[in-house]
């Protein structure tokens, strides 16, 4: 019996993710917009992405994620307390995506809330639920990370359409079953001050939707790329060392360093930066894009798949999106 406010370690106890089927690559973007696949390539190291079949939403692709990661723990929905969702394209503005996700899965016994944060979407829900465990509010998290950037994505502005993908991932966040394994830390920061660089200007309070926010492509995102790209490979190093550092470890420690996969040159700085070798950053854009809050879990789930990653290994997970918001996990591989 777990009695409230009792702090425990945590850990993550098992990962699954899902893609749609369909695919889109440069080529096929090429013929769309004036691009080519070499540009695309070099530039961002993307090759192709998933992309859902229209009526596919947020809450679909989060299901299939959510069921895999359930049978791969030996749980069934009802053994879930809480659901957390980070999303950036929510199937509407409400009933928020758990709601959706906890009664597509059969999910009779747990509440549930969204969390927006972007490209942050997934590290700030495992920090967030990892403290729900922590202190006995709950004792088992589902948490999903999942993006349909395809909805929200210009197919005429070869500037974005290029770089996004859809996806889902989901893990649960347990308490730790053996000593040392499990979450160690997790820092998070804001910075709205740049907020105008990565926003989706209408369809909120502050442009509703209107026959002028559809012809101004107000519902689309918009961003000034080299400002994003500048924000995210600095504090992308920063926040690494800053968890690392409060938890007493340097990058060296460091087994696998699993950053957000927004781009391939972002991700190859911050890496030579923090002093890391190429065998230590994991890299899997070429096959997703960006799928916002759902690329660290399709990171995390290439790595055990290549053999990148294994039980005891120390991982930091890390993110920069829009916001901009800033997070970071720093934890004991646990299976
Ligand atoms: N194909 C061909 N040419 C292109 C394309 C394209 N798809 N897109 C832009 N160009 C052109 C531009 O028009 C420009 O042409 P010009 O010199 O004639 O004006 C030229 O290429 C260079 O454009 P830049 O914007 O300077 O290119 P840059 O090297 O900065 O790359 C990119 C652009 C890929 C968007 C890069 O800035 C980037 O990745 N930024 C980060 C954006 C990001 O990750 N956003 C995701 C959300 S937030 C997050 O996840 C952290």
């Amino acid at each position: 019996m777990v009695t409230p406010n009792t702090i425990r370690q945590t850990r993550i106890g098992a990962l699954a993710t899902y893609v749609p089927p369909k695919t889109l690559d440069n080529h096929q973007l090429s013929q769309m917009v004036d691009t080519s696949d070499e540009w695309i390539l070099q530039r961002t190291g993307i090759k192709t992405r998933h992309i859902v079949e229209p009526g596919v939403a947020a809450s679909d692709l989060g299901k299939e994620a959510a069921l895999k990661t359930l049978a791969q723990a030996g749980l069934t929905p009802d053994d879930i307390d809480v659901i957390v969702v980070g999303t950036t394209t929510p199937d509407m503005f409400f009933p928020n995506t758990a709601s959706l996700i906890q009664t597509k899965i059969g999910a009779t016994k747990c509440w549930g809330f969204d969390v927006a944060a972007a490209c942050s979407g997934f590290t700030y829900s495992v920090g967030i639920a990892s403290d729900l465990v922590a202190a006995g509010r709950c004792n088992r998290a589902l948490v999903v990370g999942t993006d349909v950037m395809s909805s929200i994505t210009d197919y005429t502005d070869r500037t974005t359409c290029v770089l996004f993908g859809d996806g889902a991932g989901a893990v649960i966040v347990e308490p730790a079953v053996e000593e040392g394994l499990g979450i160690i830390g997790c820092e998070y920061e804001n910075d709205g001050t740049l907020w105008p660089a990565l926003q989706m200007p209408g369809g909120g309070s502050l442009h509703p939707a209107s026959h002028e926010t559809v012809d101004k492509k107000m519902h689309f995102m918009k961003q000034d790329g080299q400002t994003v790209f500048k924000f995210a490979v600095r504090k992308t190093e920063e926040i690494t060392r800053k968890v690392l550092e409060k938890h007493g470890y340097t990058p060296d420690d460091v087994s696998l360093f699993v950053s957000h996969q927004a781009n391939r040159r972002i991700i190859t700085s911050a890496g030579e930066r923090l002093g890391l070798p190429e065998s230590k950053v994991m890299m899997n854009i070429q096959d997703y894009g960006n799928t916002t809050a759902a690329t660290i879990p399709l990171a995390l789930d290439d790595a055990i798949r290549q053999g990148r990653l294994k039980k005891g290994d120390l991982v930091v997970l890390v993110s920069v999106g829009a916001g901009f918001t800033v997070g970071s996990v720093l934890l004991r591989w646990a299976f």
